[in-house]
């Protein structure tokens, strides 16, 4: 790479994810869990644009589009410090200056769609890309410095629906979704957070993890998904994976009328409504986009006539969009 390419702004689209299963199989000594989760990539993105800011200075954010919290926080300031620390410095390292990042935030935020993980794991593949050091991390220990900053962030360098393992650093690409399932996305406006609900889980489970049946559900879609399945084979399965989260009931207590809205929404739409990680966002499935976007309608007039609760201190973000197979091209 030359110079000049590495002045020209770099681009990344972040994907929101969902869990279609979420087993929690154990805690681990770290005090984290071990997972088994079938995690698929969404068209709804984030957009990390990043460039050199000069020579003096440290690393800057500025976010736009939705409220994102303290930048202090932010996971792409410290995903950048990471990717740096993990160039290294010295002879025959490539410089790592101060980078410029805008992030124009699209998916809601701490929702249970991993946006924050999605933004850390871009901004390493960009900053390294605008350092022009693509080659001095290899996958390996570009999935480690991303596991430092996020447990969901390993799956987004992955590029597809994938099988997570571990407490999130292990992860197995799965090549099977055929078609464009569409989805739509409910988040209420509570929050919800992902410590809270895992902290429930446990008090109710001791070091244990969930009763297995998720766990089994989960296996069997990972093995399914590896063999190949259409939109319409997915929406099939959809009743079976609207329950298999073992943080259903958890997310529940840590937000009491989150029970309320799935339960008018499944009535709303004749179609079993899951739950995506710790919440709040609730997911159901479709064979296409189209199909979601009518439902995004319903689902509108039904929160405006009162049909379907309004819980929290905002309106719910309504987001119909689809799965992310890994096979689109770069651009979309
Ligand atoms: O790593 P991350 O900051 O995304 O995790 C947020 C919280 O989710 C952790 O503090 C922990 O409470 C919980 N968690 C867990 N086991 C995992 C991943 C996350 O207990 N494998």
């Amino acid at each position: 790479m030359t110079d000049a390419a590495h002045r020209t702004p770099i681009v990344r689209l972040a994907p929101a994810k969902l869990n279609l299963t979420l087993a929690l199989v154990g805690r681990r000594d770290d005090g984290l869990h071990d997972l088994h989760s079938v995690l698929v990539p969404l068209a709804l993105h984030d957009i990390l644009t990043v460039a050199p800011a000069g020579t003096t200075g440290g690393d800057t954010l500025h976010v736009a589009g939705r409220d994102a919290g303290p930048l202090d926080d932010n996971l792409v300031l410290r995903a950048i410090s990471a990717a740096r620390a993990a160039v290294g410095e010295g002879p025959g390292r490539p410089p790592t200056p101060p980078l410029a990042a805008r992030l124009e935030k699209r998916i809601p935020v701490a929702a249970g769609l991993g946006g924050g993980s999605s933004d850390a794991a871009a901004a390493i593949d960009a900053a390294l890309d605008a350092w022009g050091a693509t080659d001095a991390l290899d996958p390996a220990r570009r999935q480690a410095v991303a596991a430092s900053v996020g447990s969901d962030a390993p799956f987004f360098l992955a590029g597809g629906p994938a099988l997570v393992e571990g407490r999130g650093d292990q992860v197995t690409r799965l090549t099977g979704i055929r078609g464009h399932p569409g989805i739509l996305l409910v988040t209420p406006a509570v929050a919800v957070r992902t410590p809270d609900v895992f902290a429930i889980f446990d008090g109710s489970h001791g070091a244990g993890g969930g009763d297995g049946s998720v766990r089994m559900t989960s296996a069997h879609l990972a093995q399914e998904l590896g063999n190949g399945l259409s939109a319409a084979d997915l929406v099939a399965r959809a009743g079976v994976l609207a329950s298999a989260n073992d943080l259903l009931a958890s997310a529940a207590l840590v937000a009491p009328g989150l029970v309320q809205v799935r339960r008018a929404l499944t009535r709303l739409l004749g179609r079993p409504i899951g739950l995506s990680g710790s919440g709040p966002t609730l997911w159901t499935l479709y064979p296409s986009l189209g199909e979601a976007e009518g439902a995004a309608v319903t689902v509108e007039n039904a929160i405006a006539d009162g049909t379907v609760p309004s819980i929290g201190d905002g309106r719910a973000s309504i987001i119909p969009t689809t799965i992310r197979t890994g096979q689109e091209g770069a651009s979309t």
